[in-house]
C-alpha cells in the first residue's frame, strides 16, 4: 500500500492525481482487488483484513483530498499569473472624451452655489418681451435696451439676451423666500474677439423679507465665490447701472495674468471685469406682485470665466469644435 500513498503525495498535476484515483479507488482499482482477494482468505482472518483495508481506504482518501486541494490551488495561482495584465506595456493612444471648458466652468459655478443652498432653475431660450425686458424695469423705448443687441422674432418674441427672465418666471410662480441660480445659453447680435452670438450666463437671485437682504450679503457671497473660482485674487465693486437693480455694481478681480501689475489683457489697469450685480429694483418686485421683500441679483458670463481660468485669447475658438484646442482640456 505504501507505494500508493507515495504516488498520491507525489502527483504533480490534477490530471495525474485523477489517474491515480481511478487506479486506487476505481471498480478495477487496487482496493477493489484487495477486497476481492479477501474472499479467499481463511475465515478467521477475514474480519481483520477487512478492517485493515477500510482503514487504508479512508487514509488514502484523506491523502487524496489534501493533495487535490494543493494541486488545484497551485493551478489557479499559475493561471492568474499567466492571465495578469502587464500595465507597463506600450499601447496606442486612446481617444478619451472630456468636458468642454465652458461646461466644466459652468459645472464648477453651479457646484459652488448649490453648496450654498441655491436651487437651480431653467427657463426658455425663446422668450417674450415681458420676461426679458418689461418686467425687468426695461419698458419699451427705454434706452438701456440698446445695451443688449436682440434677435427678434414676430409678435414680440425674441431670443433671450440674458438669464434674468428666469428670475421673473421663478418669482411669478413661487412665493418668497427665493434662493436660485439660472445657468443657460443667451443670445446677442455680437461677434468679435470677446463676443459670440450665443454664450452662457449664470444668473443669481435671492429674495427674503423686507430689510433682510443687504448689499453686504451680496458682497460677501460674490467675494467668496470669486475666490473659489480664481484662487488668490483681489475683488473690487465698482458702481454701475442695470435697469433691474438699484444700486448696481460691476465686480472686478485683480488681473489673473499679471497679478494686478498691468498687462495687455487688463488694458494695463490691473483689473478684469467679471460680474454684474445689485439690489433688486422695487419696480421688478412690483412687476411680479411681490410685497414687503428685499433681494439681490447677479449675472455673469461663463465663457469669460472659462477664458480667464484657461487663459484662452479668442472667445470664438471655444465654438469652432477644433479638436487640437479641445484636447488640451482633457
Ligand atoms: N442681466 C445682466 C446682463 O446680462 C447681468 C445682471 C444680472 C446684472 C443680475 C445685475 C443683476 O448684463
Amino acid at each position: 500500500m505504501k507505494e500508493w500513498y507515495d504516488a498520491i503525495k507525489e502527483a504533480q498535476s490534477v490530471e495525474k492525481l485523477e489517474e491515480i484515483r481511478i487506479s486506487v479507488f476505481g471498480k478495477k482499482g487496487v482496493l477493489a482487488a484487495e477486497f476481492a482477494k479477501m474472499k479467499s482468505a481463511p475465515n478467521d482472518q477475514k474480519a481483520q483484513i477487512a478492517k485493515d483495508l477500510n482503514t487504508h481506504k479512508s487514509s488514502l482518501m484523506n491523502e487524496f483530498t489534501a493533495r487535490k486541494i494543493t494541486l488545484q490551488t497551485l493551478q489557479l495561482q499559475e493561471a492568474m499569473k499567466a492571465e495578469s495584465i502587464d500595465v507597463s506595456l506600450f499601447t496606442s493612444k486612446s481617444q478619451a472624451g472630456a468636458l468642454h471648458p465652458v461646461m466644466e466652468t459652468m459645472d464648477r459655478i453651479v457646484e459652488y452655489f448649490t453648496a450654498m443652498n441655491f436651487a437651480v432653475k431653467t427657463g426658455n431660450m425663446v422668450e417674450d418681451d415681458f420676461n426679458n425686458f418689461e418686467a425687468l424695469n426695461l419698458p419699451k423705448y427705454h434706452p438701456a435696451r440698446d445695451m443688449q443687441d436682440t434677435f427678434y422674432f414676430k409678435d414680440e418674441m425674441l431670443l433671450r439676451t440674458h438669464t434674468s427672465p428666469v428670475q421673473i418666471r421663478t418669482m411669478m410662480n413661487t412665493k418668497p423666500p427665493i434662493r436660485m441660480i439660472a445657468p443657460g445659453a443667451v443670445f446677442r447680435r455680437d461677434y468679435d474677439l470677446t463676443h459670440t452670438p450665443m454664450f452662457h450666463q449664470v444668473e443669481g437671485l435671492l429674495v427674503d423679507d423686507e430689510g433682510k437682504v443687504s448689499f453686504a450679503n451680496l458682497k460677501y457671497i460674490l467675494e467668496d465665490f470669486l475666490k473659489y473660482m480664481f484662487g488668490d485674487i483681489e475683488v473690487r465693486f465698482r458702481p454701475s447701472f442695470f435697469p433691474f437693480t438699484e444700486p448696481s455694481a460691476e465686480v472686478d478681480i485683480s488681473c489673473v495674468f499679471c497679478k494686478g501689475e498691468g498687462c495687455r489683457v487688463c488694458s494695463h489697469t490691473g483689473w478684469l471685469e467679471v460680474l454684474g450685480c445689485g439690489i433688486v429694483d422695487p419696480n421688478v418686485f412690483k412687476a411680479v406682485k411681490y410685497k414687503n421683500v428685499s433681494g439681490y441679483a447677479f449675472g455673469l458670463g461663463v465663457e469669460r470665466f472659462a477664458m480667464l481660468i484657461h487663459q484662452i485669447g479668442d472667445l470664438r475658438s471655444l465654438f469652432e469644435g477644433d479638436i487640437k484646442l479641445l484636447e488640451q482640456f482633457q
